[in-house]
């Protein structure tokens, strides 16, 4: 991150419509949400809200039909190196290697050197897969190449992070601790994350905020500030305070 912390994300009512033939289907309506650097945001919504075409937008991978995404007051209109997105299904390139996968955007940018590939090394290592550089992405589990995708995010340390269920499809345990790793990271990084969710514990125990959406077309009906002290163990997850957050958030989950 150059130093600096995370970037100011504005999305100023966004909306958004997909037409296929003669179906059309309005996604999002007027989205407004405003993102402070550094802040750990979760997007809480039922299936097909438009959760993912948002984190799309702000990523630049997708126009608006109105509104506009800024980043630190800068209007954005396309992707660039500030943002970077994880996506619900982790790509990696089939034919690079691990540690390749991780170095790609650097070596697009004609940027490595051997301190980037010291780098990739350490956070293959932090993400569990230092013994798998030299792996292709078919010989990785479903949860490695989640992990191996977020080495690859990481390794431009973005301003902004747009995490798009990146832990739904793994195992209990090593969703925790990627959860632990992540807050962790941006413990010492202070990224903006964007974090979408259907998982009401999840965006308890990781945000500072918790946006709900409406179901379709996607709106933020909801804003729930977390108070809860960090470091958040498992502890926390057994008290009263978090108890009954959670259910304040499904509650409001159950409105949408
Ligand atoms: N490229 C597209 N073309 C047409 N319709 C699309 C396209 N992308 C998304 N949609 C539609 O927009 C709506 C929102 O989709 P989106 O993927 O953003 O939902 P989501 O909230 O991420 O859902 P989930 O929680 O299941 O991932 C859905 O009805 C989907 O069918
Ligand atoms: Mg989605």
């Amino acid at each position: 991150m150059n130093g600096e912390v995370g970037a100011r994300v504005e999305v100023r009512s966004i909306s958004k419509i997909f037409r296929r033939s003669r179906q059309v289907t309005q996604a999002l309506a007027s989205v407004d949400l405003c993102v402070e650097p550094g802040e750990f945001i979760c997007l809480l919504g039922p299936s097909g809200c438009g959760k993912s075409t948002l984190l799309h937008i702000v990523a630049g991978f997708i126009a608006p039909d109105a509104g506009e995404v800024r980043v630190d007051g800068i209007a954005k209109t396309g992707p660039g190196a500030d943002r970077c997105m994880l996506f619900q299904a982790p790509t990696l390139f089939p034919w690079l290697t691990t540690i390749d996968n991780v170095l790609f955007g650097l070596r697009a940018r004609g940027a490595i050197t051997s301190e980037s590939r010291r780098q990739a090394g350490e956070l293959l290592e932090l993400v569990g897969l230092g013994s798998f550089g030299g792996h292709y992405p078919h010989q990785l589990s479903g949860g490695m190449r989640h992990r191996a995708a977020l080495a690859r995010a990481l390794i431009n340390r973005p301003r902004v992070l747009l995490m798009d269920e990146p832990f739904a499809a793994l195992d209990a345990i090593t969703r925790e601790a990627m959860q632990n790793f992540l807050l962790g990271l941006w413990g010492r990084e202070r990224t903006t994350i964007i974090f979408v969710t259907h998982d009401v514990e999840e965006a308890a125990l990781l945000s500072d905020r918790v946006c709900v959406m409406s179901g379709r077309p996607g709106r933020i009906i909801a804003t729930e500030e977390i108070a809860l002290g960090r470091p958040r163990d498992e502890v926390l997850r057994d008290t009263a305070e978090f108890v009954s957050l959670r259910r304040k958030l499904r509650e409001r989950l159950a409105d949408a």
